[in-house]
């Protein structure tokens, strides 16, 4: 250890903090060839590890080199315990988790990377700059800092918690118009607190720590409360935004320690994050503003259901049927996901194409269970990338669709979302699988999707049931089209 110390002092003193700024911006530069590399699923593997390399050089750089006010990082045991005992929980979390599980961990990961800042913001409070205090009052840039962090950071941290649960399947959805009023509420009284603490003059910040602990309970009260009402098909949305949460709330540490990479970073995250979200929001069709204030979801009451009866089909009849088409649409979803079937539903699409047909997949931008799910597991199953098409698209090409294969999917195709005011997936864009001539619906028996709610297209005198786990029935299937 005291080598290591000596090393650092002699970088420092021979070259000074150019070369942690240097060691900085090469960490940066990492971060985003990492991200551009997430782009595609080819390249997302390595792009993690670009990043992850950024990051840790960012680490280590900081622990050896950073000073300041001439005073080096001390504590190395409790920081190398602490980081032995992230490293070890992160890695064992992350290599047990299923695939399907990985919103639940990346909730959970997310709300400890706000709760990170918001305690930073808790330390930082009373070491304000004093001179600043003097000439400003705490009317400052770094109070102000502290506070979007602290803020931020906590509904952030709220509101992943209360998210992770939800998905988990153990918090369930609460809705109503007074929630949404509360939220509202809330929101002013945060600006409220901030802006009197801000005003109180030329103060020693140690006399207003009880109203920063009160600031902390109602941002952490607001996270549950936001997140509270949103539910079902809504999700992705809320996550992506408490991705961006974390991001920012990270951002405002770099600035308070005027730490380049923790800036980039958090830039970096915050930007990603706030892309998303508002990807999210046009692919379900909902505002960036009654996501924040937790509206969500219809509220009228449903239409009355037109649920029938459904007509289900045999492996040699879907068989017939496929065979004697010329375009087909696969629409995968959670199902396939979960069944492991896209090394399957490719052979299918190869066994046909060597029929003469057209195959396409119709790719929604919430299928499964987190962005870009669908196009992973396909990539995975060496899927060709040309052959996946948005929802929009696929939308476009449907009436001239002979058979549309849904597999394992439910909510991305529920007509509900177009036609029923009440049904609290309304207004998201689906995949119009009823415009195409025939649909064969691949799923084990009558389970709701992720919104929980009824499926009319089932019942619908276009489609067909074909009853079975989806890798199972993809196996007969595929097999009986090549005997016949
Ligand atoms: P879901 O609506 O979740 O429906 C999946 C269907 O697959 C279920 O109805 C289930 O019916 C069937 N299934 C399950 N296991 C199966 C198996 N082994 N074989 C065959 N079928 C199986 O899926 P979706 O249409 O992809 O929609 C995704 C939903 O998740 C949306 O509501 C979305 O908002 C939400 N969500 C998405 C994300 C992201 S970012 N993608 C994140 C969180 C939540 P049976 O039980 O009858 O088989």
């Amino acid at each position: 250890m005291n080598q290591i110390i000596e090393f650092s002092k002699l970088v420092h003193f021979t070259f000074g903090d150019s070369v942690l700024e240097i060691i900085y911006l090469l960490a940066s530069i990492l971060f985003i060839i990492g991200l551009k590399r997430l782009s595609h699923p080819d390249t997302a593997k390595r792009g993690n590890l670009w990043a992850a390399t950024g990051m840790l050089i960012a680490i280590v750089a900081t622990l050896l080199l950073h000073r300041q006010n001439e005073h080096r990082i001390g504590n190395f045991g409790f920081i190398f315990t602490a980081i032995a005992i992230g490293t070890i929980t992160g890695w064992i979390i992350a290599r047990k988790v299923k695939m399907t599980k990985m919103p639940e961990m990346v909730s959970l990961f997310n709300g400890m990377g706000g709760a990170a800042a918001a305690l930073i913001s808790l330390m930082e409070f009373p070491h304000i700059n004093k001179e600043l205090i003097m000439q400003h009052g705490l009317l400052n840039w770094q109070a102000l800092v502290i506070f979007l962090g602290l803020i931020i950071g906590s509904v952030s941290f709220a509101g992943s918690i209360i998210a992770f649960g939800k998905l988990d399947g153990r918090i369930k959805d609460i809705r109503s118009r007074l929630l949404r009023l509360v939220n509202i509420i809330l929101l002013v009284v945060i600006i409220g607190i901030t802006l009197f603490i801000m005003t109180r003059g030329q103060i020693n910040p140690v006399e207003l720590t009880p109203f920063v602990y009160i600031l902390l309970a109602i941002s952490l009260v607001y996270g549950v409360l936001f997140v509270m009402p949103i539910g079902g098909a809504d999700m992705p949305v809320v996550i992506s935004l408490l991705n961006s949460f974390t991001g920012v709330a990270a951002a405002m540490g770099g600035f308070l320690y005027n730490n380049l990479v923790m800036l980039t970073g958090g830039i970096l995250v915050g930007s990603a994050g706030t892309i998303l979200t508002i990807l999210m929001c046009k692919a379900m069709n909902r505002s960036l503003f009654n996501v924040i204030i937790g509206a969500f979801g219809g509220n009228e009451t449903s239409v009355e259901s037109e649920i029938g009866t459904i007509k289900e089909v045999s492996i040699t009849d879907a068989a017939i049927l496929l065979s004697y088409s010329r375009k087909v649409m696969v629409v995968p979803g959670y199902g396939l996901a979960v069944a492991q079937a896209q090394h399957l539903a490719h052979e299918l699409d190869i066994v046909l194409e060597e029929k003469g047909l057209e195959v396409k997949y119709a790719i929604h931008p919430v299928a499964g269970r987190m962005p870009g799910h669908m196009n992973v597991l396909l990539a995975e199953a060496d899927v060709p990338y040309e052959k996946l098409i948005e929802s929009e698209q696929a939308n476009d090409e449907m009436e001239n669709v002979d058979v549309v294969v849904v597999i394992g999917a439910n909510d991305v195709v529920n007509p509900a979302a177009l036609d029923d005011p009440g049904s609290p997936i309304y207004g998201m864009p689906i995949i119009n699988t009823l415009k195409a001539k025939n649909v064969i619906v691949m799923k084990r028996g009558m389970g709701k999707g992720y919104a929980a709610i009824e499926n009319n297209l089932f019942f619908h005198e276009k489609t067909r049931m074909l009853f079975g786990n989806a890798k199972e029935t993809l196996q007969k299937l595929v097999s009986e089209i090549k005997n016949m």
